[in-house]
């Protein structure tokens, strides 16, 4: 049996933060962070909103949308999802409980497992891959994938050099066993880590390596923080190492391959990739313009979006990367 994506959906809280909103902030620039990154603006949620409000939206989107990618035309009932995987690094609440059970309990599906996966940018890349083999090995139908991030609750908004560079939102992807005779289906993936670039990035306080500890604990040590150069390194070697796999595992050519949907971290790290192998860029769907980074739900947000817009249709192939903190790394190779 082969699985695929019957549907997908996103959530964008309606908040916009333009650069020019950030250089009242911090002492950046509109034309700094667009050269460097090729973000012009990002979504903001608000106070009240966490992980699980976001994912939310996105799953419903899913879930509504359930026949639209449907060959066989069955709508599906919620009641049939199996398993909740949600991607996260900005869960609800630290380590427990899940922010998957949160949104269990508040789609209202009543027997699902649900459970988080952490592995940053690349959370949903592993997420995908989790479902598929779930959905293939038959020990689940129905399979809801969610990427749900608000990193502007984890970002130091006193750090210039990070604090413009991430985004909120959510994506979802309801995965299914494909229909009979349907070329649809997600095919083989890679996944990967390089655990001896933790130091790279990541909170430094707050879990059980260092913990909190009121009055002592540098405020800045629970934020985000990053070297950036040794990320950026890392990601284009990862996207071109990555891309270079899945084609060879599943026997295609990049020809064959309609659209490459990477995570939406930097446009220069997209453009240095496509450069040192010289795989044209107009293959590479980028929307971090609008977005910016939003980790673990940047893929399935632009998936979403591609379809909306009608980039992407039935039948074509497309590639995703994702690569972040861990250091994670990993693609999935889908035919819709
Ligand atoms: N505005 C203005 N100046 C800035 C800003 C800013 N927002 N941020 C940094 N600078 C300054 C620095 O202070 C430095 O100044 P100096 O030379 O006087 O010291 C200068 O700009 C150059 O800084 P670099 O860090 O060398 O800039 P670089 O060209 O490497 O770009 C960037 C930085 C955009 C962060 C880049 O390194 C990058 O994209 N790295 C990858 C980051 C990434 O993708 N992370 C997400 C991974 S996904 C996940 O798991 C969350």
């Amino acid at each position: 049996m082969n699985a695929y994506i019957r549907s997908l959906g996103a959530y964008l809280p309606r908040r916009i933060m333009t650069n020019n909103d950030l250089a009242k902030v911090v002492d950046t620039s509109d034309e700094w962070i667009f050269s460097h990154t090729g973000i012009r603006e990002r979504r903001i949620a608000e106070p009240e909103q966490a992980a699980s409000d976001l994912g939310v939206h996105a799953a419903r989107a899913a879930l509504e949308r359930g026949t639209l990618l449907s060959p066989d035309g069955q709508a599906i009932d919620p009641q049939d999802i199996d398993l909740i995987l949600l991607a996260t690094s900005t869960p609800d609440y630290i380590g427990l409980p899940s922010t998957a059970c949160v949104v269990q309990d508040r789609l209202g599906i009543e027997k699902a497992g649900a459970v988080d996966m952490v592995a940053a940018c690349s959370g949903f890349i592993y997420a995908l891959e989790t479902a598929r083999n779930y959905v293939e090995s038959g020990s689940a139908r129905n399979v809801l994938v969610i990427g749900a991030e608000v990193y502007s609750k984890i970002v130091n908004w006193k750090d210039r050099s990070t604090c413009v560079l991430f985004g909120d939102g959510a994506g979802a992807a309801l995965v299914s066993p494909s229909p009979e005779g349907s070329s649809s289906r997600i095919m083989r993936s890679v996944l990967g880590s390089r655990g001896s670039g933790v130091e790279h990035l990541l909170r430094k306080a707050g879990g059980t390596r260092k913990a909190f500890v009121p009055g002592e604990t540098p405020e800045e040590e629970l934020y985000l923080s990053m070297n950036g150069r040794q990320v950026y390194i890392f990601a284009v070697q990862a996207i071109i190492d990555t891309i270079k796999e899945l084609l060879e595992i599943n026997g295609l050519t990049f020809d064959q391959i309609d659209h490459v949907v990477p995570h939406q971290a930097n446009r220069r790290i997209i453009e240095a990739s496509c450069k040192r192998t010289g795989w044209p860029e107009e293959k590479f769907f980028m929307n971090m313009d609008r977005f910016a980074n939003t980790s673990a739900a940047s893929i399935p947000i632009a998936l979403d979006e591609m379809i909306s817009k009608g980039i992407l249709t039935r039948g074509q192939t497309v590639l995703t990367i994702g690569f972040g903190s861990g250091l994670t790394y990993g693609g999935n190779l889908l035919v819709f």
